[in-house]
């Protein structure tokens, strides 16, 4: 068997247009252009180019983004008092603050503080709270992007074996929750997991999110299985890969997402999709 691609650049794409589209009509209307704050903290490379990224993806659909950067030594409180300020601003649907930050911050605080109205992101307890219990408002960019990836094949989802390998608050346990909410039987793998490539084995779905190259060997794969890839690994040579063996998965699996061009095109998408249902039907 070789593997079909699921291709997130075209699909984020055709994403991107029908949400231009929709905030083209917002403005034809006379309504206000969306508005999502970007607070980068410090200057670390990757993340100065993800946040980048997001800025130009804002801008191709239409959506104002508004910077903030602060500089590496910015206190907890001082950025804490930020988020108070976004939170009461009316121009401002969505606030996203990213990761990682540096270490006299805590993530989870600064999280907590976001109104989770406007949280679209999805990280705030209260969203992965109501996904928890099937009432999803916002839902996490990355896991919500795999969900549509995996909806794009056609396939069935309900009743299948779902593997997830990584248990982040971020992306593994959000997605662990989302296939759950699809009707699959869901395990969910960590460190502390024993014999893996039994696990992998018996996945009719799986989704690997560790950030270790070649993690998960090609003839773990039940044939058949779809493999979603969202690691993003740079390697010495200066090439991008996942976290899967990309070339024993295509051999055995029936689906396979590409890296790059799999899952990191799509959290951009759903993130400009979640600015935009805080702008319609949020505030
Ligand atoms: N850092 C890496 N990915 C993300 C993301 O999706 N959101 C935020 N806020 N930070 C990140």
């Amino acid at each position: 068997m070789t593997a079909k691609l699921i291709d997130g650049k075209a699909l984020a794409g055709r994403i991107r247009t029908h949400i231009a589209q929709r905030v083209k009509e917002r403005l034809n209307r006379g309504e206000r252009q969306p508005g999502l704050a970007v607070v980068q903290v410090g200057n670390d490379p990757a993340s100065a180019i993800y946040v980048s990224n997001k800025r130009k993806a804002c801008a191709e659909v239409g959506i104002l983004s508004l910077a903030h950067d602060l500089p590496a030594d910015t206190s907890e409180q001082s950025l804490l008092a930020l988020i108070d300020q976004l939170n009461e601003d009316p121009t401002v649907d969505g606030i996203l603050v990213q990761l990682p930050l540096p270490r006299q911050i805590d993530p989870e605080t600064v999280i907590e503080r976001i109104r989770p109205d406007k949280d679209v992101d999805g990280f705030h307890p209260y969203n992965i709270g109501r996904l928890a219990v099937r009432m999803p408002t916002f839902r996490s960019c990355t896991p919500y992007g795999v969900m549509k990836l995996l909806a794009e094949t056609g396939e069935k989802l309900l009743g299948k074996h779902a593997v997830v390998i990584g248990a982040s608050n971020h992306v593994g346990r959000p997605m662990g929750l989302e296939l759950l909410l699809a009707g699959c039987t869901m395990t969910v793998c960590h460190r502390f997991t024993q014999d893996l490539a039994k696990h992998v084995a018996d996945a009719d779905i799986l989704v690997v999110a560790v950030g270790k190259p070649g993690l998960v060997k090609g003839d773990w794969i039940k044939p058949g299985a779809m493999v979603i890839d969202v690691g993003m690994n740079r390697l010495p040579d200066g090439s991008l890969c996942g976290d899967v063996d990309a070339a024993g998965a295509a051999r055995r699996a029936a689906w396979l997402t590409p890296v790059p061009g799999g899952v990191g095109p799509m959290t951009v998408a759903m993130l400009l999709q979640n600015t935009l249902y805080a702008a319609e039907e949020l505030h």
